[in-house]
């Protein structure tokens, strides 16, 4: 492909001879005769070197370097100067131009410039090529998925970081809530500062209040300092409530108002104060059905849930789970190992296994066939539940692992395993498939659409 040059300059026999020779020299030759024209080519497509004058009338060569340099900045810019005008020079170079030349010049002299700072602009455009693509490739901030679903989020949390929205992460339990969060942090604004990650199940309700607000020395018992809270702690930056449908009532209330009046006071404090953090939430329950309920606060939840990231379960985007093996592979493995890391039947037995722990439960079992044997993951090394272990039989007594269960996903699947065996057996019928569930067709449509399973079974 020929290399595109822009040329700007106001004299008219400048522009002229310059673009003759670009194209001489086998270039392609655009002009512009003000940087205003020369902004508006460069806004609808793409050059490889911009020559242009300093001297022009309206904006000037150096403020249009300034714009290059912020809208396309692998655009080589080689400016012409006055001859003697040495701080225009300074200037131009300080701003990032390629180089400049002062006028008048020789032929030749110009030549061999355009010819170097094509050659470089040829290497930038490269090199950021490859770093996009290996941001495009299997991974973002830390978040390992080559699925288009994990695609899309990485690009959903590109777009979300740049605002301050609040944004409301749903998911399974391990399906990597809390990397999406870090990562929409560190792709904003705000990543240079704190990054605080609060599990609102974890704190019991009654310090709830002060964990999060800060308390007055001598606000409760054992309060013996002054301290801040999170939403101090987070100024500046994001402030990450995991598992906020564990909130209770009262704190939801507080929250809210904080939320809404972006004012706070510590426990037992009485001054006012303000704290300018983004907030980021996270749930793996239902938490419209809670607001339904009535243990979730309507209005809270349209506050936080501005916008809205899925991770979908791994069992829905088999196709991370090569990349995933690899990548816990080198972190409790051999980072270097060259050649095979699992074989064909392990791997194989991994894709056709439904992870109810999702990610984290993938991450153990490669740990776990690691410590076997730590040069490759095997088909015995992977003791994985059997399908009859994840749906427990029903009538016989409940039991539980010693490593424990999720009985909410257990009750999911099974769930869904009767919804699409009354589907079935009707044919496909709901309302008859209601009836045979012995529940109501709008219970049991709320219940198909809970699980996806409504459109395919139409
Ligand atoms: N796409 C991924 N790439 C690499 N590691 C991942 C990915 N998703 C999850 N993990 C790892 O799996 C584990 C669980 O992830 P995380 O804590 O973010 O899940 P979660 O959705 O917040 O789970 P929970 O609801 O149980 O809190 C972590 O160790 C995390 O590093
Ligand atoms: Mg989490």
């Amino acid at each position: 492909m020929k290399a595109r040059i822009l040329i700007v300059d106001d004299e008219l026999s400048m522009r002229e001879f310059l673009a003759i020779l670009v194209e001489r020299e086998g270039y392609e030759a655009v002009v512009a005769a003000h940087a205003e024209e020369a902004l508006g080519q460069l806004d609808s497509s793409v050059f490889d070197l911009v020559i242009s004058d300093v001297q022009m009338p309206g904006l000037n060569g150096i403020e249009l370097l300034a714009r290059i340099k912020a809208m396309a900045p692998d655009t080589a810019v080689l400016m012409m100067t006055a001859f003697s005008a040495a701080e225009q020079a300074v200037e131009a170079m300080k701003l990032g131009a390629y180089d400049y030349i002062s006028k008048p010049f020789k032929v030749e002299e110009i030549k061999v410039l355009i010819r170097n700072a094509l050659e470089k602009s040829d290497l930038k455009r490269e090199n950021t090529v490859l770093r996009q693509t290996a941001q495009q490739r299997d991974s973002f901030c830390g978040i390992i998925g080559a699925s288009p679903k994990m695609k899309e989020i990485f690009s959903l949390i590109r777009k979300v970081a740049l605002s301050n929205s609040s944004v409301m992460i749903q998911g399974e339990s391990g399906t990597g809530k809390e990397l999406v969060a870090r990562a929409i942090h560190d792709s904003s604004p705000r990543a240079k500062k704190a990054f605080v990650a609060v599990n609102c199940g974890a704190i019991p309700e009654q310090l709830m209040e002060s964990e999060l607000f800060g308390h007055k020395k001598g606000a409760f018992t054992g309060a013996v300092a002054d301290r801040a809270g999170l939403f101090e702690q987070a100024d500046g930056g994001t402030l990450f409530l995991d598992e906020i449908g564990e909130l209770p009532l009262l704190m939801q209330t507080k929250l809210l108002r904080v939320l809404q009046e972006r004012e706070f006071r510590r426990v037992g404090g009485a001054q006012v104060q303000k704290s300018d953090v983004r907030i980021l939430t996270a749930s793996n329950r239902d938490l419209q059905s809670q607001v339904k309920d009535g243990g979730f606060r309507e209005d809270l939840f349209y506050r936080i849930n501005v916008m809205q990231i899925v991770v979908p379960p791994l069992r829905e985007r088999i196709e991370d789970i090569p990349v995933l093996v690899d990548h816990f592979f080198r972190k409790y493995g051999d980072p270097q190992q060259a050649g095979d890391i699992i074989t064909p039947a392990a791997l194989k037995k991994l894709m056709n296994y439904p992870f109810p722990g999702n990610i984290r439960e993938l991450e153990n079992i490669v740990e776990r066939s690691l410590i076997l044997d730590s040069s490759l993951i095997h088909e015995e090394n992977l003791p994985l539940l059997a399908c009859s272990d994840v749906v427990p039989c029903l009538g016989g007594d409940a039991t539980i692992p010693a490593e424990g269960i999720e009985l909410e996903r257990l009750l999911d699947d099974l769930e869904k395993k009767y919804l699409l065996k009354a589907l079935e057996m009707t044919s496909g019928a709901k309302k008859k498939a209601a009836d045979l569930l012995g529940m109501s067709f709008r219970s049991f449509r709320y219940r198909l659409a809970k699980f996806g399973l409504d459109s395919e079974n139409e």
